[in-house]
């Protein structure tokens, strides 16, 4: 029998992550190249309502019935059938098959979540809107840490390069022309939950520092977004290293991560920060084309795991 099937990309965000969660912008971009994919497989011989998820990635086999009711999966299905209305599921196969490393500040989570609820609008013949697909996505987001942004399922269901803020309309930024990353992988998964909480914790300690920290960031997303309006990478890479240093002083920043951030710049890229919860995960490094190479094996040298090129293209490539 035909399967019917659904992807959705990764994402990085340039600057703006944990200060997001307080109310101030971020500006993130889809990595189109990495995605996770969802394979729904009608099961006739299956009672109703049987849901069968395999995912090889994080080694799950499961009936979605046995999972706790706060698992990102029953909130996924449970804002599906809010949202259709349909009272009792198919039974069906579910199949994720993911390139978006896990816990790498890359939005796997979210990811799978998009193309899971793009794959079972397909499997009974609803096509969701992005506003739509943002919404059911962010249910699920709660289950991996308490209070997301909603930055991550935004711009996985959009597809677009977004500046956004929490509980307002998104902008989808105008990108002259390309934008080249490196994405490296510290070798140590991203702790998004225990980051985020560390924050929390910080700003209910010390909510003057805490908060001027979270402000600067603000500051700096605002003109950054102006750079990649503007297309001025150099202008935006400096941005993304004052980033860093802002998210040092924040303590989600890790000796590892510094050391990659430090081997880019050594290596001529334009600037590098971490991108996403921190604690471990990936860094960004922005390049120009012909440093490529360059910075890479200088990744490679400071102990990256895994590396790899992201072009961000030029928004009429999104139309
Ligand atoms: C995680 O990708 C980004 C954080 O800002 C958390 C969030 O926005 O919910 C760390």
């Amino acid at each position: 029998m035909p399967s019917i099937s659904a992807t959705a990309p990764a994402k990085v965000i340039l600057l703006g992550e944990h200060a997001v969660v307080y109310n101030q912008p971020a500006i993130a971009f889809p990595v189109p190249d990495v995605r996770a994919r969802v394979a729904i497989l009608a099961n006739p011989p299956g009672k109703p309502g049987h849901v069968e998820i395999t995912s090889r990635q994080v080694q799950l086999q499961t009936s979605l019935d046995v999972l706790p009711p706060e698992h990102a999966f029953q909130r996924l299905f449970t804002a599906f059938q809010r949202e259709t209305g349909l009272k009792q599921l198919p039974a069906m196969q579910v199949t994720i098959s993911s390139e978006i490393p896990v816990a790498a500040g890359m939005g796997s989570g979210a990811a799978v979540s998009v193309a899971m609820l793009k794959a079972l609008g397909l499997f009974v013949g609803i096509k969701f809107s992005n506003a739509q697909l943002a919404a059911m996505a962010y249910e699920a987001e709660k289950a991996y840490h308490g209070n997301p942004s909603g930055i991550d399922n935004t711009v996985i269901a959009c597809e677009k390069p977004v500046y956004f803020k929490k509980n307002e309309p998104i902008t989808f930024l105008t990108l002259p022309s390309d934008f080249n990353l490196l994405i490296a992988y510290s070798g140590i998964p991203a702790q998004t939950i225990a980051t985020v909480n560390a924050v929390r914790a910080k700003m209910e300690q010390s909510p003057v520092q805490t908060g001027a920290i979270i402000e600067q960031i603000g500051t700096l997303v605002r003109q950054a977004r102006v750079y990649v309006e503007a297309g001025d990478v150099a202008s935006l890479g400096r941005a993304c290293t004052q980033n860093q240093s802002l998210l040092m002083q924040l303590g989600v920043s890790t000796p590892k991560l510094e050391n990659l951030v430090n081997a880019a710049i050594n290596a001529g890229a334009l600037g590098a920060k971490l991108t996403g919860g921190g604690g471990g995960g990936n860094i960004l490094a922005l390049v120009n084309p012909e440093i490529q190479v360059k910075v890479m094996d200088a990744l490679y040298q400071a102990g990256a795991e895994r590396v790899f090129p992201a072009t961000v293209r030029k928004t009429a490539d999104y139309e």
